[in-house]
């Protein structure tokens, strides 16, 4: 994968899979300690003990249990490649936060690349869920949050273009100006 928001789009897709129905987005840059975090959190169905063992192992779970999915372990992957770090909390029934870290200088750290279309793909794709993208550098906070959204269109559906086009101009705008470079 190309860029880290990619990844980021794997990852909610596991979220809405796990029959979620709310996503929390966390995109944290601290310059001063060269640290990018990446987390997702979801309410979805969570993981037994069990499953969270084999899908941060690539091999035991392609060759056993699992057929295809890569997402979790390319993520983790992505962030070991660029001196960073991974973690899964994940609870039955409660829910998921996966969250991968990034050394920001790292020559293998990939792109962060558009939150902004990950984001509001995942929304167009999935309108009954409420997500919240909170984004951070060092010295600001954004936090956008689709209930607030909702309560200002009224009757218009959150999946509609022109809200989608709406949107993804605010997000590409504050992803620009917390993390532009990155
Ligand atoms: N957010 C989540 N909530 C519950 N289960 C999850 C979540 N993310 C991943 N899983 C479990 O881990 C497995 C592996 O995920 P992944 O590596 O993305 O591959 P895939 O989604 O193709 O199966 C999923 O099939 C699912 O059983
Ligand atoms: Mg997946």
């Amino acid at each position: 994968m190309k860029d880290l928001s990619l990844h980021l789009m794997d990852i909610m897709q596991n979220s809405v899979t796990a029959g979620a129905s709310h996503i929390e987005v966390l995109v944290r840059a601290e310059k001063k300690k060269d640290l990018l975090t990446l987390s997702v959190k979801d309410d979805g169905k969570g993981m037994s003990g069990e499953t969270l063992r084999q899908v941060s192992d690539p091999f035991y779970t392609t060759r056993t249990t699992r057929k295809a999915g890569l997402g979790i372990p390319l993520f983790k992957a992505s962030a070991e490649m660029a001196g960073g770090s991974f973690s899964i909390e994940s609870e039955i029934g409660k829910g998921t936060v996966v969250t991968a870290v990034y050394q920001i200088s790292h020559i293998d750290r990939k792109p962060l690349g558009s939150v902004a279309d990950t984001v509001t793909m995942c929304i167009m794709g999935h309108p009954e869920i409420e997500y919240h993208l909170i984004l951070e550098n060092d010295d600001s906070e954004f936090v956008f949050r689709t209930e607030d959204v909702r309560e200002q269109i009224g009757e218009v559906p959150i999946e509609d273009p022109v809200i989608i086009g709406y949107l993804k101009e605010m997000i590409m705008e504050q992803t620009e100006g917390l993390f532009g470079g990155i």
